[in-house]
């Protein structure tokens, strides 16, 4: 792998991925990181990234969903391999409007798969970052394992769903090197304050309601990003191609005890709220989300036995580490905030 595209790259979890190759993995050839830059993309969390890999990392503003504008990075950067994260990922949006999820994170992974197939053997590899969402809902106990049937509730799943249908036809059909993963709920530095765990946290700063959907006892699987960067990385050097790798923390949580324990936690770091009652104060139950999946859970026991990989956080080193980097880094958090983050919050939540 020496050109490596990544796209996605200036969202949550590409940014993390992208300083876990140059900063800490033995990955030593070239990233290009080709991102559309939506509401979702910050290029500003890789400043300080291409000021000091300026001979190793390349950005590129492209969208997936154009392929002209691909064909060119592919071809003007000699690109072997392939870490494509690129999507819509946010399950109320998608359930607000559909489109864009289809147009991404379907026809802008038919179009990085085509680029490929059409470069024939010059791609080594193509890795396709997915999500247990595809899975549908546990109810009635158990985990998520690589064989679990596609069962897909929201928008956003049934369209990541159908990209991996198609990345792996790709390689049945046409034979092109491909491994995918599906990992659980990430959480960490760089997270968008849609998402659960930094919007509590945000939201819990500034002494605002915190809305937990439904009855709060919906369950995910938390996973720490650089949990997830190191199990990315393991798959792309050690993988077997044309297989599949789930990614999960071992951490599953109620959302009510998440947000329990940013209150608690919080409460202990910066003081209690203005009127010195306790964060916990500030939770509102809401109205739920529509099709809210119950329960997800993985079972990561192949990619640890077969490929000796482990998360090495536990949920709550991870929250206190996700709390400080939120607390340490008020000038990205504003910049985020003030960005079309309000205006979407706005037209939804009054
Ligand atoms: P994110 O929303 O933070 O970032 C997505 C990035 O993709 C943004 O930088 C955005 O600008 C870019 N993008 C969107 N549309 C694009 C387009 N048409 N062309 C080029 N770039 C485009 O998402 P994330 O949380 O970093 O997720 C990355 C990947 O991991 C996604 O494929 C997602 O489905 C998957 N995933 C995420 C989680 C999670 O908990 N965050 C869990 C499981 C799987
Ligand atoms: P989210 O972070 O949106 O991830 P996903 O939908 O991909 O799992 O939500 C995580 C859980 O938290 C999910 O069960 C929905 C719930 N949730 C709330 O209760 N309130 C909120 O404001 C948000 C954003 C999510």
């Amino acid at each position: 792998m020496k050109n490596l595209l990544i796209t996605g790259g200036a969202g949550f979890i590409g940014v993390n991925f992208i300083r876990y190759l140059l900063e800490e993995s033995d990955f030593e050839g070239r990233i290009i990181n080709v991102d559309k830059l939506t509401y979702a993309g910050n290029p500003e969390s890789l400043c300080d990234i291409e000021e000091s890999y300026e001979d190793r990392y390349f950005f590129v503003k492209a969208d997936i969903s154009d392929k002209d504008s691909l064909s060119v990075v592919f071809d003007k950067f000699e690109i072997d391999a392939i870490c494509h994260f690129a999507a819509e990922s946010h399950v109320d949006r998608s359930i607000a409007s559909p489109i864009e999820f289809i147009r991404t994170n379907i026809l802008g992974t038919y179009n990085l798969l085509e680029l490929s197939r059409e470069r024939g053997g010059r791609i080594r590899l193509f890795h396709h970052i997915s999500t247990d969402e595809v899975f549908g809902s546990l109810e009635d106990g158990g985990y998520f394992t690589e064989s679990t049937h596609y069962s897909p509730n929201s928008p956003y799943s049934a369209s990541k769903a159908s990209s991996d249908h198609l990345v792996r036809a790709y390689n049945k059909t046409f034979d092109l090197p491909i491994t995918i993963s599906n990992c659980s709920n990430n959480y960490g530095p760089f997270q968008f304050p849609e998402k659960l765990i930094p919007l509590m946290i945000l939201n819990a700063l500034e002494d605002t309601a915190l809305p937990i959907y439904g009855d709060g006892l919906n369950i995910r699987d938390w996973l720490y990003v650089r949990d997830h960067c190191t199990a990315i990385w393991t798959i792309m050097q050690k993988g077997r191609i044309g297989e599949t790798y789930n990614i999960g923390g071992r951490n599953e949580t109620q959302n009510i005890k998440v947000v329990e324990m940013i209150c608690d936690y919080l409460d202990v770091i910066v003081g209690k709220r203005p009127n010195r009652e306790s964060r916990r104060g500030l939770i509102t139950f809401v109205a739920d989300r529509p099709g809210h999946d119950r329960r997800y859970a993985i079972d990561s026991n192949k990619i640890c036995s077969q490929l000796g990989w482990m998360p090495v956080e536990s949920f709550e080193t991870g929250l206190l580490k996700t709390i400080k980097w939120y607390l340490e880094n008020d000038a990205w958090v504003n910049n985020v905030r003030s960005g079309e983050y309000l205006t979407w919050i706005k037209e939804h939540y009054g």
